[in-house]
């Protein structure tokens, strides 16, 4: 089989599981299995596949009829500029919670000292802000152990390793400290919805998308814990489901320590996003400004 006869039985096999991009998976996947970019496909259109290549092809584009990603079929996938191996112990890094990074990186006047990514999964936002903020020092945090070792993997890929310390926590249970800044992108659906879900779904770790029955376990923790681990002024970054905006607002008026949330819409003008603003009140004794936290009412 020739690459031109590789391309063309790929792409009408694609298309037969009605894949819109069934051309550019088939291009894609086909350049994976021959370790070439994509476009030197077409410089060498009667190079003859080999056995192995073949064999490992017919693997590919089966597993994707199944309806695995295309993203861990070829291990790899883009975020934010930053090339981040992927692999079904870790959620496929999407479009929005690059509009999250934006919005951390747009709202932020000076850079952060320190920076909090709670569930990083592949790295993608604290690899992400690394790169953005070259003086900041950040913890990146995860419950999955093979998440975590293979963030720092692509911490090391993108040249911001030594930047990032990684910590196998239950959200804050092993965080000691005080960050300037905290963002995550917690599991968010609810449990209720993998009955429907589509198939692609259901490739990625449930851990990292299953928030429980409203979807708030994950973001109820974060929320109310997360003052006892900013500094005064500090914000917490999060993104959240479509409908969960006024929830939040609830979790943090609860904490009484939030001044401000600001709910942000994304590019498909769905809620998506929120920060939260800490209390930060100037004390009487020494002038500078200083954190309330108040307790939780009841
Ligand atoms: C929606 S994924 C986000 C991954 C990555 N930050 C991103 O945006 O692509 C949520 C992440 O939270 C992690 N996670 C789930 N429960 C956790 C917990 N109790 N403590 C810490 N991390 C947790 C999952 O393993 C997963 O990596």
């Amino acid at each position: 089989m020739t690459v031109s006869e590789a391309l063309r039985w790929a792409t009408g096999q694609l298309a037969q599981s009605s894949r819109e991009s069934a051309r550019l998976e088939a291009e894609l996947i086909i350049a994976h299995v021959l370790q070439k970019a994509r476009h030197e496909l077409y410089l060498q259109p009667s190079h003859t596949l080999s056995h192995d290549e073949q064999t490992q092809l017919y693997e590919l584009i089966e597993r994707r009829g199944h309806g695995e990603p295309l993203q861990y079929l070829l291990e790899y996938t883009e975020f934010y500029g930053c090339l981040l191996r992927v692999t079904p112990a870790v959620l496929i890094p999407r479009p929005e919670t690059e509009e999250l990074v934006e919005f951390v990186l747009q709202s932020t006047l000076h850079p952060p000292k320190d920076v909090l990514d709670l569930g990083t999964g592949s790295g993608a936002i604290a690899i992400a802000l690394a790169r953005a903020w070259p003086e900041s020092s950040l913890v990146a945090t995860d419950i999955s152990q093979e998440a975590l070792a293979l963030a720092r993997e692509n911490a090391l890929r993108n040249g911001v390793a030594e930047r990032i310390r990684f910590v196998q926590s239950d959200w804050f249970s092993q965080i000691s400290g005080r960050f300037d800044l905290i963002v995550s992108n917690p599991p968010y659906v609810r449990t209720g919805y993998f009955a429907h879900a589509p198939r692609e779904l259901l490739y990625e770790p449930r851990v990292a998308l299953d928030g429980g029955p409203q979807g708030l376990d994950a973001l109820r923790r974060i929320i109310q814990e997360s003052p006892r681990y900013l500094r005064s002024g500090g914000s917490l970054y999060l993104e959240i489901g479509s409908d969960q905006g006024q929830a939040v607002r609830e979790l943090s008026a609860q904490t009484g320590a939030f001044v401000n949330v600001e709910i942000r819409k994304d590019l498909s003008g769905q809620e998506r996003f929120a920060r939260l603003r800490l209390d930060c009140t100037p004390s009487p004794a020494n002038g500078r400004r200083r954190c309330t936290v108040q307790a939780k009412p009841g």
